[in-house]
């Protein structure tokens, strides 16, 4: 959806006061461009929703992992929820300070354990019996501080979103059974070498209902009542954004209220994501072929689900706009496709464009979050820049810049 960043001035799409048409003319395309002043501002709007609280937030750092963009976030306030050594190491070089940083993730190594540890990662969302005591016996071994554990809870309810995102029903993989954390609470003293801190949870992405999170949060307190010890929630990420205009998504006010009679007396860690950085980016592409076939229009473009899986992944929409405003209202239902060789291969589903000619380049709209992150080479494609519109919003650098094929070629031997 077009935002106060992305928007048309004068009939040519910006981000902010950058003409999108600029930034194509010198990079090409296919190319990620950010708002970094939208993703600031989403932070912001995030921070004062829950300004009435004692709450950290956390950038969920696997919704995009941009290092200009985790440096400008960091620099706003934000620690960083990391699901990886890799993405701790990012965090790390973004500027952001260990105890800032958050490791979650069902399936922690023992070498990505024993680097954060070495790097006094300050919270560790723990998934697993094994896991904790794992943790314990390397922090034993290493010279670090005392862990912070917090343990992931699966509250065994579902949230109502697409089912590839929901992570908090019972047969879902992550977290723990209310069983299992009670019996871990008792035996803290089990594990010397971590402090028992907190619980954690994170039902699920695009939360569209604020009853859910409500009735996680309260099973999650009644867990933890009985050990005064346990002063922190971490209530995860999931802020919903609107990919369609009529999307009936709760504000961030609504969330914050709804749980603020639970939480007044805890610290509160959330890790927003997509809410942050999804509507400050786009994805740039050319249109290269238009064919009409089966009684359908198809805009064959240079992007594809290797720079955008979330519509063949998920069925996700995305608005698509052209970069030049149409002049009149006329609209086709227009299916806009990739070059890569799958049937799944679709950027948007009858998605109502104008007529559309070779040359003629679109804007996928919200694609900041979950884009370049899972990206791909997949058809020995390149994986394309990312531009960042600074907080100025009148200059613009690139961050990353488009992979060559000596890239693709350089870890390989021929034999
Ligand atoms: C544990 C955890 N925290 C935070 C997030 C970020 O979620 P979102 O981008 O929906 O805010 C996710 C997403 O998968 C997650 O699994």
């Amino acid at each position: 959806m077009l935002n106060d960043s992305i928007h048309y001035i004068n009939g040519s799409l910006h981000c902010d006061a950058v003409p999108v048409q600029e930034i194509l003319a010198q990079v090409g395309s296919p190319v990620y461009v950010y708002s970094l002043k939208r993703a600031l501002h989403n932070l912001k709007r995030i921070q004062t929703a829950f300004a009435g609280y004692d709450a950290h937030i956390h950038y969920s750092a696997k919704a995009n992992a941009n290092l200009t963009l985790l440096r400008h976030l960091v620099q706003g306030g934000a620690g960083i929820d990391a699901v990886s050594a890799g993405e701790i190491h990012r965090a790390l070089l973004a500027g952001t300070a260990p105890s800032n940083i958050v490791f979650a993730g069902v399936g922690k190594t023992p070498d990505e354990l024993a680097y954060a540890l070495e790097k006094n990662v300050g919270w560790f969302n723990v998934e697993n019996v094994a896991e904790c005591g794992l943790i314990d016996s390397i922090a034993s071994q290493v010279d670090c501080l005392p862990p912070h554990i917090a343990l992931r809870f699966n509250p065994d309810i579902s949230a109502s979103t697409h089912p590839y995102i929901a992570t908090g029903h019972g047969g879902a993989k992550f977290g723990l059974t209310a069983d299992v954390i009670a019996d871990l609470l008792a035996r803290q003293s089990d594990f010397p070498n971590v402090v028992f801190a907190g619980i954690h949870l994170h039902i699920g992405s695009q939360l569209h209902d604020t009853d859910a999170t409500r009735q996680a949060v309260s099973a999650a307190l009644d867990l933890i009542k009985p050990y005064p010890n346990i002063r922190t929630v971490n209530i995860g990420g999931g802020l919903p954004v609107a990919y369609k205009a009529d999307d009936p998504v709760p504000d961030f006010d609504a969330f914050a209220q709804t749980l603020a009679p639970l939480l007044k007396d805890y610290t509160v860690l959330l890790e927003p994501g997509r809410s942050i950085i999804a509507d400050a980016g786009i994805l740039v592409a050319n249109t290269l072929y238009v064919k009409k076939q089966a009684g359908q229009t198809f805009v064959i473009t240079d992007a594809s689900m290797s720079e955008l899986i979330r519509p063949a992944l998920y069925q996700a929409h995305h608005e698509i706009v052209p970069l030049i405003e149409p002049a009149d209202d006329t609209r086709y239902a227009t299916q806009v496709v990739g070059p890569v060789c799958e049937t799944a291969d679709v950027l948007g589903r009858n998605i109502l464009l104008p007529d559309m000619s070779p040359g003629e380049p679109l804007a996928i709209l919200n694609a900041g979050a979950y884009g370049m992150v899972m990206a791909s080479n997949y058809n020995q494609r390149l994986r394309p820049p990312e531009v960042a519109v600074m907080p100025d919003g009148q200059t613009w650098q690139i961050t990353r810049r488009r992979e060559t094929w000596d890239d693709l070629l350089r870890m390989e031997a021929i034999l």
